[in-house]
């Protein structure tokens, strides 16, 4: 058999973040009686009420009865290849208008294969010189680290602080990268509770960004994957909702509020391009799917479609029973920890986020694959390395803990053992 040695392979195969994913979901499947405190996945109870072909039915019968179409031609759509940008986005869009007061036309929309697809494309789409650089929060998600490895752009990290993203040390790298001939063409954030830190950006410091961007000429992607869990009556606009001048492209999920197998995401591009500005960046993103997915999978776009529907075209009334739970669980992840932690060990020390899916935890040691085989095999206890997650060593402390997964007795076993755990290895 031929053999491709990796030097013959694209660089991104050879970075660790490519295999951090698979590397969890190895130690999980080795260790399955441990509570697992790494998978961000949703709940699989919140699985059990989905029924398919009821919502496919159900957006069927909004193409039949609201937009007029045959019954013979709805039922088509859903079997045969699809427009690359999308089929549902006008529900997307008002959904949007209603929810989050993001004014976006249809047609400045994609569906995409997951938020994943969208970061993806808007990468492929925005960084059209080797000169150009992504910034990210750091810490942040690896999809969008791991997204710009594959397409070979640089990336600068910025501190994540408390308030979201450090404003200072941004402007500095795009002075410094102006000073190298260069440029910050775009900054990911993920303003409501990102993963992992958890960090909820205030309306401040949204609108701040915002001139900072108008001010350096670079463009915000907003990833909104969690927004959906911010307690009632304490959401903020998303930064696309502030933005007056078309510097955000918003990017969403279905994955946490209706369910990740869906694979439908979206983002809203509503920049102008063109040579005349008589496209938009959304007509960009569509040509670029078209030679990647193609199309999102109608059928699923049509789960999705129909879910909305039945929660009168709502994205807060579809995520409601989400939302609730995840909050309930994250509360009792935090109380947990402090109840079996306390304050034995001052030199563990963990955030309490109001939202989102996460909870990130400082150690004295180095938190890394290593340890985590003596947490999984010794105490039965199972969490995420942060290192991935950060463009410095900054996280080889640290490890995060996800509280989606889980039950709140098995929350309760899990920071038991976590207790342990750290007590006796990490004291000793
Ligand atoms: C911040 C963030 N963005 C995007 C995604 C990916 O979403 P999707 O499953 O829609 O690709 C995730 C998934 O965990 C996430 O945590």
């Amino acid at each position: 058999m031929i053999h491709l040695p990796p030097v013959t392979l694209h660089g991104s195969l050879r970075d660790p973040l490519l295999g951090s994913i698979s590397f969890l979901n190895e130690v999980m499947s080795r260790y399955p009686q441990a509570v697992s405190f790494a998978p961000g996945a949703p709940h699989p109870r919140l699985f059990e009420g989905i029924e398919p072909q009821r919502y496919v039915d159900r957006y069927l019968d909004h193409l039949i009865r609201d937009k007029g179409m045959s019954p013979d031609r709805a039922r088509r759509l859903l079997f045969e290849y699809g427009p690359s940008r999308g089929l549902i986005n006008d529900l997307v869009a008002d959904a949007l208008r209603r929810d989050h007061g993001i004014d976006a036309p249809a047609d400045a929309l994609v569906v995409t294969v997951g938020a994943q697809e969208a970061l993806l494309l808007v990468l492929r789409a925005l960084f059209g010189s080797p000169s150009d650089l992504l910034a990210v929060v750091s810490p942040c998600f690896s999809g969008i680290t791991g997204a710009a490895r594959l397409l070979d752009i640089d990336v600068v990290g910025v501190e994540e602080t408390t308030q979201g993203v450090d404003l200072d040390a941004l402007e500095a790298a795009c002075v410094q990268a102006q000073a190298e001939g260069r440029r910050v063409r775009a900054c990911y954030v993920a303003a409501d509770f990102s993963n992992p830190g958890g960090v909820r950006m205030p309306l401040a410091v949204r609108q701040r960004l915002l001139r900072l961007a108008r001010a350096k000429g670079f463009l915000v992607l907003e990833d909104n994957a969690y927004g959906f869990t911010a307690p009632p009556g304490h959401e903020l606009p998303p930064l696309k909702a502030l933005d007056r001048s078309g510097h955000v492209v918003h990017i969403g999920t279905f994955a946490k509020i209706c369910f990740p197998g869906a694979r439908v995401g979206y983002v809203v591009a509503d920049q102008r391009t063109g040579s005349t500005g008589d496209r938009t960046l959304a007509d960009e993103l569509a040509a670029i799917k078209s030679m990647v997915t193609v199309n999102t999978s109608p059928l699923c776009q049509a789960v999705i479609g129909g879910m909305l529907l039945e929660h009168h075209g709502s994205l807060a009334e579809v995520s409601r029973a989400k939302a609730t739970l995840y909050r309930h669980n994250l509360a009792h992840l935090v109380a947990a920890l402090g109840r079996h932690l306390g304050d034995e060990l001052p030199a563990v020390t963990w955030n309490r986020p109001e939202g989102g899916f996460f909870v990130t935890m400082n150690l004295p040691v180095i938190a890394d694959r290593a340890l985590l085989e003596v947490s999984a095999a010794t105490y039965g206890v199972l969490w995420t390395p942060m290192s991935p997650f950060h463009l410095t060593d900054a996280g080889d402390r640290r490890l995060r803990l996800s509280c989606s997964y889980l039950e709140p007795r098995e929350i309760e076993t899990g920071v038991q053992r976590l207790a342990t755990f750290l007590k006796k290895e990490i004291a000793s």
